[in-house]
């Protein structure tokens, strides 16, 4: 069975349960500033599991494309991967443990012909700090399961210090059995919802002797064991708890949020643990071994260069899709960083001229019928490649010379090899580790950013550090600044014309930042205009009402909207004002306030150029 199939099988096995199929959100969260990509299906639902109600109902699922940013330096063995598709469901209060593993199970066993003697199951075994019990709930939900298949499925703990002792079911602690955005509670902000899971692993078998040729060779091998063996292919989280300043407390709906890497259960299903041997990277492979004249897998340096490649072009071109088009700073960055880190591997393989945008045309074409937004954008796309990579080939050569030959290094060096050679400051660091040369990480990265600062490129250059504490507040305010966004639109048409549509929002809780199409400089007699409407919006305490209709029916009815869809999809359609007068119209995800006298007052703080053709608004509500 191909990824596609796969991926279409999921959906219609949970559209079977009475789920809302929904399309992915963009990789580039919009409206959240809290994070600079999309790493779960969860994501984007957070507000729906804090007790938003869900204009789709209580039952939803999809696929999403998901970018972790944690490990790009680590991409290269047979598992990881920076961008991946998270096949996903979630019940928003309404079903619980018992349909998600029986359901779950049975897509795994009876839809994809899983062999339940290879399937390993992982769960909470609870802690009295936190007043949370072991799930002996789960275990025996699993264990009706597994018998119903005539597989015999004790329960085992402590496994990582006594072995599996023929288990099937393993109790772990929090680093493995705990889900938040943030990690195991103690790192959870207050507000933050989060807990407990259950994990599914596929078992590839001990005769590969992976455990043995690890660096866990001394330590029992176990599911949760990091030696390859297993592999997680999805999680089932209970999402059932809110961190207060008084520990844990329930939420008002207890959740499912099911995650599961697409790859990883087409792999499972073929059995061989390399994921960049699924069906989705073949083409992309067969070009890269033609380019390089080498074949796939002969070699331990050759199969990382192949893998770097793979994996980091596809993410490019996903991020690019989505708008993150290579730059010095946020989400641009990391776009920049992959493509260079592509083409440095690529000149490990001597592929010696210009070929992102040649492997970036195959992953279009195998990813377009799911995600048509890529053939859309595919000019853009490839274009983009082309440019970075050049750029980045000019001065490839001459920078890899600067790490030749010297036994330190400085954090100007460090920096001048960014400006003048294009090497990101990570890739450095992994070059100076090629050359076996010692550097005080910390400081040099210090160093460099102070540079930079002097260079006037100050960038936020980490996703790690921006999740901020306090989230109920601030989605509180990020929700009263987004209805503004959408008074601020139908100002600014009302001002400026009709030729003006949204290309871009970013919201945080202090201001909202709107660009748009419009030519020229707004005049301040234009801007205290846009100013007064929706003042006036503000002032007659509208209502703020949301709409379930089909794509088709909303275009029809006038409703803007940049939205990815897909034909017949029902999407939300938020209005503002009384229905024969309203004052927006526009498709949306939400959330939203329920009537505008909840904003305050808006004030426009800065109207300046983004790029051509299109002007940026930061405002503020007081
Ligand atoms: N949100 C869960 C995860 O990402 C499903 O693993």
């Amino acid at each position: 069975m191909k990824s596609n199939e796969i991926r279409q099988k999921y959906l219609d096995f949970f559209e079977s349960k009475k789920h809302s199929i929904i399309s992915s959100a963009s990789i580039i969260p919009e409206n959240d500033s809290t994070t600079l990509f999309t790493g779960s299906g969860m994501q984007p639902m957070v507000p729906y599991l804090l007790g938003e109600k869900h204009p789709l109902g209580t039952r939803v699922a999809n696929s999403q494309k998901c970018f972790r940013t944690d490990d790009i330096k680590d991409i290269g063995d047979n598992r990881h991967t920076t961008f991946f598709e998270m096949l996903g469901n979630w019940s928003l209060g309404d079903y619980f443990k018992a349909e998600q593993i029986d359901w779950i199970f049975d897509f795994l066993i009876k839809e994809l012909k899983f062999n339940p003697n290879k399937l390993y199951i992982s769960v909470y075994r609870g802690n009295d700090n936190f007043n949370i019990s072991k799930d002996s709930e789960a275990v025996e939900l699993w264990q009706n399961k597994f018998k119903s298949v005539g597989v015999k499925a004790e329960a085992v703990d402590n496994a990582e210090i006594n072995g599996m002792k023929n288990g099937r079911i393993f109790y772990y602690n929090e680093k493995e059995n705990w889900w938040s955005r943030t990690g195991v509670p103690e790192n959870m902000p207050n507000n933050e919802l989060g807990g407990p899971d259950s994990e599914m692993f596929w078992d590839f078998g001990e005769h590969l002797g992976l455990h043995e040729k690890s660096e866990w060779k001394d330590k029992p091998c176990h599911p949760a064991c990091d030696c390859g063996r297993f592999l997680e292919i999805g999680n089932n989280v209970f999402m059932q708890f809110i961190k207060t300043s008084n520990g844990f407390k329930e939420l008002k709906n207890k959740n499912i949020d099911f995650g599961g890497g697409l790859e990883r259960i087409v792999v499972a299903m073929t059995d061989n643990p390399d994921v960049f041997l699924c069906d989705l990277f073949t083409s992309a492979r067969k070009e890269i071994e033609r380019l390089s004249k080498t074949k796939y897998g002969q070699n331990e340096n050759d199969t990382k260069s192949f893998r770097i490649i793979m994996d980091h072009i596809r993410a490019a071109v996903f991020l690019i899709g989505d708008g993150a088009h290579p730059s010095n700073k946020d989400q641009g960055y990391f776009t920049r960083r992959l493509i260079r880190r592509a083409v440095r591997s690529a000149y490990d393989l001597n592929i010696n001229s210009n070929f992102t945008s040649d492997v970036a045309k195959i992953i279009i074409d195998e990813y377009s019928n799911h995600y048509s937004n890529l053939s859309d954008k595919e000019k853009v796309i490839l274009d983009e490649m082309e440019k970075e990579e050049s750029k980045f080939r000019k001065t490839l050569k001459e920078g890899l010379k600067q790490f030749k030959k010297r036994t330190d290094i400085t954090g100007q060096e460090i920096f001048n090899l960014y400006q003048s050679y294009g090497f990101p400051i990570e890739l450095s660091f992994e070059e100076l580790d090629k050359e076996k040369i010692k550097y005080d990480k910390i400081k040099l990265k210090k160093e460099f950013e102070e540079y930079q600062k002097k260079h006037q490129e100050l960038s936020r250059t980490a996703s790690a550090g921006k999740f901020k504490g306090g989230l109920v507040d601030s989605e509180e305010k990020t929700t009263k600044l987004h209805t503004a966004t959408h008074l601020l639109l139908a100002a600014l048409r009302e001002v400026l014309g009709d030729h003006v549509i949204q290309k871009g929002s970013n919201i945080t809780a202090e201001r909202l930042r709107f660009d748009f199409l419009h030519s020229e400089k707004m005049s301040s007699e234009e801007k205290s205009k846009v100013e007064d409407l929706v003042n006036e919006a503000i002032n007659k305490n509208l209502e703020v009402l949301c709409e379930e209709m089909p794509l088709e029916e909303a275009k029809e009815k006038g409703a803007m909207g940049i939205f990815e869809s897909k034909y017949g999809e029902k999407v939300n359609v938020y209005s503002i004002g009384p229905k024969d007068n309203k004052f927006s119209y526009e498709i949306c995800r939400g959330p939203h306030v329920k009537n505008t006298s909840e904003l305050g007052e808006f004030k426009i703080k800065k109207e300046q150029s983004s790029s051509s053709g299109v002007r940026r608004i930061k405002a503020i509500l007081k």
